[in-house]
């Protein structure tokens, strides 16, 4: 029997099993993690292995020092799964990995490892596109949560307004036209001076900022609930500068306050429009910026004056993490969902 036929055989085998634990890895950008998860919904074990300190000293990430890291870092954190929830592979049922979207050479070594894991124990590979991850964050933090609901993607590399219809089935209703929502964050927050990533030192030092202090665009772009960034990010660089060449000192705070509120204002506006034209009375936030402070509050107040249901997955299952992979996992391979050996690493993978 050749290796893809005793996979599928033992997939199908898993498709009717009442427990089925996943060891899930992913590694697409800048954190290798790795977690085992029950029926899509239970952490048993999760270690998030994060190289921001080795980014920050270059303001960014740079990709070819995020694969080598990975490579490094990718046996620790298996084991370290494996220790965490006091099991053996014997345990597992499968495993996942990310396969995209992002960076090729860090995708690559999950993938890799992963195919080589497979290979070795025998375990069926679920292939996991990242962005379902970080909506699927959302199953871990809130059990009782079932499609459909609507879902605002906002992450560093992405930001999306999706309509999840079904597990692992999508309506994309809105995406940015530029800039991603992260990305905003961290270009404004370098022109503050703040080191990489942003977003959530920006809106540290926002806290204590007059949110009046600059008016910014508000921009509409064509799609009825598309996001520009680009606009808004480009009016507060100039200002800054503006304030900068005449040697005027910069009120940071007042201007991280201005900008958060710009950004959060086109979130809350664009979502609470694909909410109430879907009918629906369910809306999940997602992705990195998600775990935004301003964004959460001001999303809690719209559902409590709307009436609404908000999920929000915790504070750290909203960045990257692998546990949020394996409950996307799970209802990809309750649908049947393999890889095979020549998985191959998509750096543009889109959700729909
Ligand atoms: O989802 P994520 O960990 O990685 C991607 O898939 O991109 O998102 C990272 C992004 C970064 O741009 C980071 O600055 C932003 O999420 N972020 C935040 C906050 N925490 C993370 N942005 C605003 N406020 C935060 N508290
Ligand atoms: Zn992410």
């Amino acid at each position: 029997m050749t290796t893809q036929m005793e996979m599928q055989q033992k997939l199908e085998a898993l498709r009717e099993k009442e427990t089925v634990r996943i060891l899930a890895m992913e590694s697409s950008c800048d954190e290798t993690a790795c977690a085992i998860i029950e029926n899509g919904r239970k952490i048993v074990s999760s270690v998030i292995f994060s190289q921001v300190d080795t980014h920050a000293l270059y303001g960014g990430v740079v990709p070819e020092i995020a694969s080598r890291a990975h490579v490094d870092a990718c046996d620790r954190v298996i084991d370290q799964a494996l220790k965490e929830a006091g099991m053996t592979f014997g345990d597992v049922d499968a495993l996942a990995c990310t396969y995209g979207p992002g960076l090729v050479g860090a995708l690559l070594t999950g993938v890799n490892c992963m195919k080589g894991l497979s290979y070795t124990t025998r375990l069926p590979l679920v292939p996991v596109n990242h962005i379902e991850g970080h909506v699927s964050a959302n199953f871990l933090t809130t059990q009782d949560l079932e499609p459909p609901f609507i879902c605002l993607v906002v992450s560093g590399g992405h930001s999306h307004l999706v309509r999840v219809n079904d597990y692992g089935d999508y309506t994309l209703l809105g995406q940015t036209v530029d800039d991603a929502a992260g990305e905003a964050f961290d270009k404004a927050a370098r022109v503050l001076g703040l080191n990489y990533p942003g977003g959530p030192l920006l809106s540290k030092l926002a806290e204590g900022g007059n949110d009046t202090y600059l008016t910014l665009p508000h921009p509409h772009p064509d799609g009825r609930y598309d996001f520009s960034f680009s606009g808004l990010k480009t009016a507060f660089l100039n200002a800054c500068h503006k304030m900068d060449q005449k040697g005027e000192e910069l009120p940071k705070a007042d201007l991280a306050a201005s900008f958060e509120k710009a950004v959060v204002d086109t979130l809350c506006e664009r979502a609470m429009l694909a909410l109430k034209d879907s009918g629906l009375n369910t809306l999940c936030l997602a992705g990195g910026v998600s775990a935004n402070k301003r964004l959460r509050t001001q999303m809690e107040q719209l559902a409590k004056k709307r009436h609404f249901r908000l999920c929000m997955p915790e504070l750290w299952l909203c960045t990257d993490n692998a546990a949020m992979i394996g409950s996307a996992a799970y209802y990809r391979l309750r649908k049947g969902e393999l890889a095979g050996l020549d998985l191959n690493a998509v750096p543009a993978l889109s959700l729909v």
